[in-house]
């Protein structure tokens, strides 16, 4: 059991960007949830500290959001400043401007940027580019904030890290950070999806680099049920993401007993929790009696979006 409201930093926060989740030492990702915890409960006082007051964060997004985009708006209005909403097709980079024009541009408007886009390189292109922070709002690799608010809902239910997470579906973006934040703060996670879809190498070596230090377990199987197997959660997402619709019906045959369904949850602990980043296809890749069952927890996770961006702004633009 770990007191994170009361968390004290081993060391100063020194990260200028959130690029991916394996940049971050797991005392810099428990000062961001322990932030986090700390604005949601003050938010719940009705406390809104301005602590970027007056800051502008412009927000470019290539491809659809509800929760990333709203989150980040609300996020920073409440902490005293304001987000520009940039859609790529509006915007001249997608007319082809160079993300490095882009990025010296920006630089010297407004006081940080939160993208989301196709390619992870453009992302760190940003950050190469400019001169102030990059926050990586989803990328075809990656999507660390989520994994933020995950990790934080897993707490605020469990109380630790500790216990096994189940990723059951396809090893997407959201499994690649997911790996790297269980690794990162020493909570096991078996991954289970069918073969061919297994999460980015590299993505995993940095998961079981990180994991050799915290002691996590991770583990990969074609095998949903090895995955449910005394789950303190599961967690799955959709079987086909943004830019990969087109062929979607032949990827999904290969999901046959991939569904997060109850027979399934049958196999995890009595208390589990069902995690889903949303959005969710009810019918695919999770039953509806399970994401609107009790023990589903997704409209936390998504409300924790906000609570873990404010702090991750917090932390960077300050
Ligand atoms: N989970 C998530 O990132 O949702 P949006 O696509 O709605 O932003
Ligand atoms: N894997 C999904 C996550 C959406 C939040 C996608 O990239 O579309």
């Amino acid at each position: 059991m770990i007191d994170l409201l009361s968390y004290k930093p081993q060391k100063e926060f020194s990260q200028k960007h959130l690029l991916r989740l394996s940049d971050y030492t797991p005392d810099e990702i428990l000062q961001v949830l322990s932030l986090a915890l700390k604005l949601k409960k003050q938010l719940q006082e009705g406390l809104r500290p301005p602590l970027l007051s007056g800051k502008i964060l412009a927000m470019i997004f290539t491809k659809s959001s509800t929760r990333t985009r709203v989150s980040f708006e609300a996020g920073i209005y409440q902490l005293g400043g304001t987000a520009q909403f940039l859609s790529g097709s509006d915007i001249q980079l997608g007319r082809g401007e160079p993300i490095s024009d882009t990025a010296k541009v920006l630089s010297r408007m407004v006081d940080g940027i939160m993208i989301r886009t196709f390619k992870q390189s453009d992302v760190e292109d940003l950050a190469k580019y400019g001169t102030i922070p990059v926050i990586n709002g989803l990328t075809d690799l990656l999507h660390p904030c989520q994994i933020l608010a995950d990790l934080m809902t897993y707490y605020e239910y469990k109380g630790s890290f500790s216990g096994k997470l189940a990723f059951i579906g396809d090893g997407n973006n959201v499994a690649n950070s997911l790996l790297v934040g269980c690794g990162k703060l020493g909570l096991d996670m078996t991954l289970a999806c069918p073969k061919g879809f297994e999460p980015d190498a590299e993505v995993l070596a940095a998961a079981r680099q990180a994991a050799a230090q915290s002691g996590a377990k991770l583990v990969i199987t074609h095998d949903a049920r090895e995955a449910a197997e005394g789950a303190d959660a599961v967690y799955t997402d959709v079987w086909a993401s943004m830019g990969q619709e087109s062929g979607a019906q032949d990827k999904y045959k290969h999901f046959t007993g991939f569904q997060v369904n109850e027979k399934l949850t049958s196999l995890c602990k009595k208390d589990y929790i069902f995690m889903h980043c949303l959005p969710a296809h009810r019918g695919e890749e999770v039953s509806a009696s399970v994401i609107d069952g009790p023990n589903s927890v997704v409209f936390d996770e998504a409300e924790n979006r906000l609570h873990a961006q404010k702090a991750v702004m917090a932390l960077l633009m300050k």
